[in-house]
């Protein structure tokens, strides 16, 4: 551990070092099978173990109903953007888009491509430091679906409640907050994520679809965005991103012994709430979200001064503590604290800011 840094990256982010230690005995020979899981045949008995393990691994921690499939897709959560509007969207749609951050807002640039987008809800005046609260959601009943981000990486805000929408789907980006708390999944009509922040290196989404919305996308749809063709072909119609399913794999089971679900909120409020209890006490930085919208995994905040928040960086960076730099649509500092960071990593990082206040 003494070589690696707390790095606050917003994703990738760190994976837990006895995840890396795993991968990195078993980088070249999987467990006796003679070679690396990233040389393996995608069909191979040994992948295929891997892949069903993890799948199973995934149902288990997240309680994903029977209702529901768990699918493996390209392109990030980027990807999904398009994947949502076109499968569900139908002729002529439209859908429901809370906006309260630069993801939902992209995912609904995209979705205007497909069909109608009726904005829900807007943050964008208070530069999305809130959240809408469940009154204040514009709910259109005829919506093919409705979508919100879970947690807004960039923002530092995260929702605190699941939105009602009755009969019309959920449909949620939980690229940023994935595995950090349990989550009715049955609740939802998609659910996904971005793996490389709490679950696995860069290069896929996890995507939880309830079966019966597959099987509707528009015409044009590419067969690899298809949920139907996905759900058919068990994630596999072509090669899948192998390597990065089965560093998923270790992670869950990392969550596993370290509580699940319920023991990553019990991790994610403890860290979060040294950072904001020191910030409520700070004369020197400020958390910049609204305090009932703060966000457990990305916490925004600070100075008076652009040339001291530049300072505040540089000076961290060199003390160890990396990537604190806002996002540049943001500004300020962001430290991304997620499942792997750890609990002294977050109290030094509050012991430094205590130093840097005293210092200025
Ligand atoms: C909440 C959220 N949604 C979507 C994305 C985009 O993810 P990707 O780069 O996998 O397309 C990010 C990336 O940071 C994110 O934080």
């Amino acid at each position: 551990m003494s070589d690696r840094i707390y790095n606050f990256s917003a994703g990738p982010s760190m994976l837990p070092l006895p995840v890396l230690e795993t991968a990195a005995a078993e980088m070249t020979n999987y467990r006796g099978s003679g070679m690396s899981v990233m040389e393996m045949s995608h069909r191979s008995k040994v992948y295929l173990e891997i892949f069903e393990g993890v799948k199973a691994d995934l149902k288990k921690v997240l309680n994903v109903p029977d209702t529901h499939e768990i699918l493996f897709m390209q392109g990030g959560a980027t990807m999904q953007f398009a994947a949502i509007p076109m499968n569900l969207m139908g002729e002529n749609g439209s859908a429901d888009y809370a906006i309260t951050g630069n993801f939902a807002n992209n995912a609904a640039k995209e979705a205007k491509k497909y069909g109608a987008v009726h904005v829900a809800a807007s943050t964008a005046e208070g530069n999305h430091t809130t959240i809408p609260t469940q009154a204040e959601l514009d709910l259109d009943p005829k919506a093919r679906y409705f979508y919100y981000c879970a947690n807004n990486t960039i923002f530092g805000t995260e929702w605190n409640y699941i939105p009602e929408t009755g009969d019309v789907p959920l449909c949620c980006d939980m690229s940023s907050n994935i595995l950090s708390k349990p989550v009715d999944v049955s609740k939802y009509g998609i659910l996904y994520a971005g793996v490389q922040k709490n679950m696995a290196p860069a290069g896929m989404a996890v995507v939880i679809i309830r079966k019966d919305l597959a099987g509707h996308e528009l015409p044009y749809t590419p067969v690899m965005l298809s949920y139907k063709t996905m759900i058919e072909k068990d994630s596999m119609y072509n090669t899948p991103p192998c390597y990065t399913i089965y560093m998923l794999g270790l992670v869950l089971k990392w969550v596993e012994e370290n509580g699940g679900l319920t023991g990553m909120e019990k991790l994610r409020e403890q860290r979060s709430g040294i950072l904001y209890d020191y910030l409520d006490s700070s004369r020197l930085f400020h958390g910049i979200a609204s305090r009932e919208a703060r966000s457990g995994m990305n916490v925004t905040f600070r100075t008076d001064s652009k040339e001291l928040d530049t300072e505040f960086v540089k000076a961290a960076a060199a003390a160890g503590f990396s990537n604190l730099a806002g996002h540049r649509i943001a500004g300020g500092m962001r430290a991304s604290i997620y499942n792997a960071m750890p609990m002294e990593g977050v109290e030094k990082l509050r012991d430094f800011m205590e130093a840097f206040e005293k210092a200025h």
